[in-house]
């Protein structure tokens, strides 16, 4: 630290505790030189520098005196300084809100882990070194306005390329003018659930449902209000019979976290329907449906409505690699301009030179061939986990047959005690997750939920073993 700084943070500092009250008159800079031996030039920085925060005045011909601050505001201050605690009371607190989003659980994912993480894909088959040379090229060679705050709403040629593919292979009905490109499905979901929605607006959510939904919708002072899953989807019977008519209905219909169910036809056609009765919103989460293992995946919902009442939002985290953090969503023209200022005001944009280089890797074709590549890769996945979970979980766990995403739910057989499991398998470089906490109500049925999209089948079978030897330890020893 240059002396000059330590000079006049000690002589601050002695201010603050009184040691030098207001009105004292400070040494000729050449006399406390001369004292500290010090460069007169370091105390007269030190003393400017005071100056220019409001500490001394210099008057010509009457020196460098302490000016006269609040008596109160210098104290308390020196409380904190002495205390080292800021101030003695604990500060202000969080608004209700934040106390409720930071109440939102969050299953946090260990870094170099892969068995059995949720949410991830293969990162290891991901084209870093095509992606890399990309990204060097929009950086090096920049089109002037990637520099900038142009393209607000995102970068059109990209925007012009996912519009492309969502209506090519979601059914999606939009313009490039109605996607808007942020930082994330989650941010995604934050800004919508804070265009639509006002404090105590009622919100139905799947559940059991995406923990980030909540926290979005938490952010935004909605009511949630859970609507069970059954085999079709989202229950909107029971939601009808139990629950106020929604502002807003939040959902994951291609393929439901965490169950992995796909929505009907029929049962998507009654959710406009009553959407319509009830002039709510839809909020379709959309973030895996490009991985579906047999038969041609259903359409977007968004396809289906006709009265602009659905969003629609998607991710590259899923089939590129989350921490790209860019994603998009799709919003009725009439929302599109408030939408583009929201994400401004907001500052969930995705940096423009990355999504410079994912439009070329779109454009170019890359992206369609590592999705149908992944698409192979997984299905492989998942066959492969199913059998070993047969082989080597049976007794213990019982698998729904699914046929899309990246995970699946392996319900427990008998009563299990949750923690100790989740800590043996932990201890064994496995990530273990449960039902439980996605559920809003109480949980009736609890199991796994495991990711397999992001291991190789050369590491599947020694941790699905792991796992399988943690149950086997708790039927041995129930009360370890
Ligand atoms: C259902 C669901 N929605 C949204 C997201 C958020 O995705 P992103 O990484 O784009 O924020 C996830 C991530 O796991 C998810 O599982």
């Amino acid at each position: 630290v240059p002396l000059y700084v330590q000079l006049s943070g000690a002589l601050r500092d002695a201010v603050h505790r009184g040691r030098l009250p207001p009105g004292t008159c400070l040494p000729s800079s050449r006399s406390l030189a001369a004292d500290l031996s010090l460069g007169r030039n370091t105390v007269i920085n030190a003393y400017d520098q005071l100056v220019a925060e409001g500490y001394l005045a210099a008057v010509v011909g009457a020196g460098t005196r302490v000016t006269n601050l609040p008596k109160g505001a210098l104290s308390a201050s020196s409380r904190s300084l002495r205390t080292g605690r800021g101030n003695l009371s604990p500060g202000p607190s969080l608004s209700e809100r934040g106390k409720e989003i930071g109440a939102t659980g969050r299953v946090s994912a260990k870094p170099g882990r892969r068995a059995f993480q949720t949410g991830l894909p293969a990162l290891d088959e991901f084209p870093f070194a095509l992606w890399a040379r990309l990204v060097a090229s929009a950086i090096r060679r920049p089109d002037p306005s990637i520099l900038g705050y142009h393209h607000s709403g995102g970068y059109r040629p990209l925007r012009e390329a996912i519009a492309s593919h969502l209506r090519s292979t979601r059914g999606v009905q939009c313009t490039a003018d109605q996607v808007i490109v942020v930082t994330g499905a989650q941010a995604a979901l934050d800004i919508a659930a804070r265009m639509i929605l006002d404090p105590g607006a009622n919100v139905w959510i799947e559940d059991p449902g995406y923990l980030g939904t909540r926290g979005a919708l938490r952010a935004a002072g909605a009511r949630l209000l859970p609507v069970p899953v059954d085999e079709e989807g989202m229950d909107i019977e029971h939601g009808r019979a139990c629950h106020p008519p929604p502002r807003l209905i939040c959902l994951t219909p291609s393929c439901q976290f965490p169950l992995g169910i796909t929505t009907t036809l029929s049962r998507r056609l009654a959710l406009i329907e009553w959407a319509n009765q009830a002039d709510a919103w839809i909020l379709e989460d959309d973030y895996d449906s490009e991985y579906r293992y047999e038969g041609r995946p259903l359409s977007a919902l968004q396809g289906l409505d006709s009265n602009g009442r659905v969003i629609y939002a998607g991710t590259f985290s899923k089939t590129m690699f989350p921490a790209l953090r860019v994603a998009y969503l799709v919003v009725p023209d009439r929302c599109v301009d408030d939408f583009r200022t929201a994400i401004r005001h907001t500052g969930q944009e995705a940096p423009l030179p990355l999504q410079a280089a994912l439009a070329e890797f779109i454009d170019r074709g890359h992206y369609a061939a590592h999705l149908r590549r992944m698409r192979r890769l997984y299905a492989q996945r998942q066959h492969r986990f199913v059998e070993l979970c047969e082989q080597h979980l049976a007794g213990y766990v019982s698998l729904p047959p699914r046929d899309a995403g990246m995970q699946l739910v392996a319900y427990f057989e008998h009563p299990v005690d949750r923690e100790r499991l989740l800590a043996e398998a932990d201890a064994q470089g496995v990530t273990l997750s449960t039902l439980g906490p996605l559920h809003l109500d109480a949980c009736r049925r609890d199991g796994l939920f495991l990711g397999y999209a992001g291991v190789p089948e050369g590491e599947m079978e020694t941790a699905v073993r792991i796992v399988a030897r943690a149950f086997e330890r708790q039927r041995r020893a129930p009360r370890d």
